[in-house]
């Protein structure tokens, strides 16, 4: 396999793109400089919001960094199933005084974000949702991008593979928010444990491989090196740092214990995602419609006035398996107590390894 932009990492953590507001230009510029990899986040954003924070971390930084993009999918949805999840909607909108928002459709500026993703000839490109098509992956390529593309099935990689893709985000079921999932029937993901998919995929594309989902300390970084994955991808590790733009509420959630579980669900935006289970949660779940992002648009103003109000019960608390060893400090101290505990647990583990 041949040496990528990832295996020169000085420290191979990937801070994951996280939208939302969550990874701010200081947050990747920050991972950047201390030798991981920062990422910026594309989705929710206009094309233009998006140029900006670019221009934001290159004033920051001038080593590699990330800019991620939804790929949109398609406009189908059960209108009936949205329609009556839209009225039972109405009275949280009243309870919280404002109005639901409106139930549409959108490819989030989808054309207008790849026209910048050329003009600023970015670093690195990965995907989520889906895959691009070949021409546009081809196209980053040629111009200087590196491309990654986010797979939770062995289906999917092999789509990504021979789209072009240069390395695979490999999202297992333990990961915080949105899953990635684009090619499973009927939108049913299959869920499947970030160990265990590692090694599916691997037995099946010759690509480099980062593994995300639930890696929150220095001996899930080592253990993920050692199943064959090239870098780690962490999201729900950087919430708390302070470099992150997560809200204070949603801070405080990941250590209050009375959040003591994650599931996936679509009740906050129509699409699968891992969070905190909150009062909106245990009661729209198994309501919501598979219509995305129709749903994140309709509950975009509830979440929002929730958070003014301190009310975590109705906010989107996205969370990975591992929330619970999230910790408070600097996004590059966090970086480097990564890497000591990964030191660790590799001298630890060959110790006992030589044994054999
Ligand atoms: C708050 C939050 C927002 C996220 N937003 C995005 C995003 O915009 N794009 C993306 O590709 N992944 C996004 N992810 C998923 C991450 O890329 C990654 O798969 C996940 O964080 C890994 O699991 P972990 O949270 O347990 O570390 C998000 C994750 C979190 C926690």
């Amino acid at each position: 396999m041949q040496k990528t932009i990832l295996h020169t990492l000085r420290i191979p953590i990937i801070q994951a793109p996280m939208a939302g507001g969550v990874s701010t230009p200081r947050l990747a510029a920050t991972v950047s400089n201390a030798g991981g990899l920062g990422f910026l986040a594309g989705g929710y954003k206009t094309a233009e919001e998006m140029r900006k924070e670019i221009i934001a971390v290159r004033e920051m930084t001038s080593a590699p960094f990330g800019v991620n993009v939804f790929v949109p999918g398609a406009q189908s949805s059960d209108e009936k199933a949205l329609s009556s999840y839209q009225k039972e909607l109405r009275k949280e909108a009243e309870r919280l005084g404002v109005p639901l928002g409106d139930c549409q459709w959108d490819d989030d500026d989808w054309e207008a974000k790849l026209v910048v993703l050329y003009n600023e000839k970015i670093p690195v490109v990965s995907f989520t949702f889906g895959c691009p098509s070949a021409d546009i992956i081809a196209r980053l390529k040629a111009n200087g991008s590196f491309v990654i593309v986010t797979v939770t099935s062995t289906e999917e990689a092999i789509i990504a593979a021979q789209a072009g893709a240069e390395a695979l985000c490999v999202q297992g079921e333990e990961a915080g928010a949105h899953r990635a999932v684009f090619r499973n029937a009927k939108d049913a993901d299959q869920h499947i444990g970030l160990f265990t998919l590692l090694q599916q995929i691997r037995t099946i594309v010759d690509l480099p491989l980062i593994g995300a989902g639930g890696i929150m300390t220095g001996r899930d970084l080592a253990a993920v090196l050692a199943a064959g994955a090239c870098a780690a991808q962490l999201g729900t590790a950087f919430l708390r740092c302070s470099e992150s733009g997560a809200h204070p509420v949603h801070k405080a959630a990941l250590v209050d214990p009375q959040f003591s579980e994650t599931v996936v669900t679509r009740a906050f935006t129509g699409r699968p995602a891992r969070g905190l289970v909150n009062r909106f949660l245990a009661k729209y779940d198994a309501m919501a419609p598979a219509a995305y992002p129709q749903v994140h648009h309709m509950t975009k103003s509830l979440r929002k006035a929730a958070a003014e109000q301190n009310d975590p019960h109705t906010m989107a608390l996205w969370a990975g398996r591992g929330y619970r060893l999230a910790k408070e400090m600097p996004a590059a101290e966090l970086l480097s107590l990564l890497m000591e505990e990964a030191r660790e647990a590799v001298r630890e583990a060959m110790g006992r390894v030589d044994k054999l």
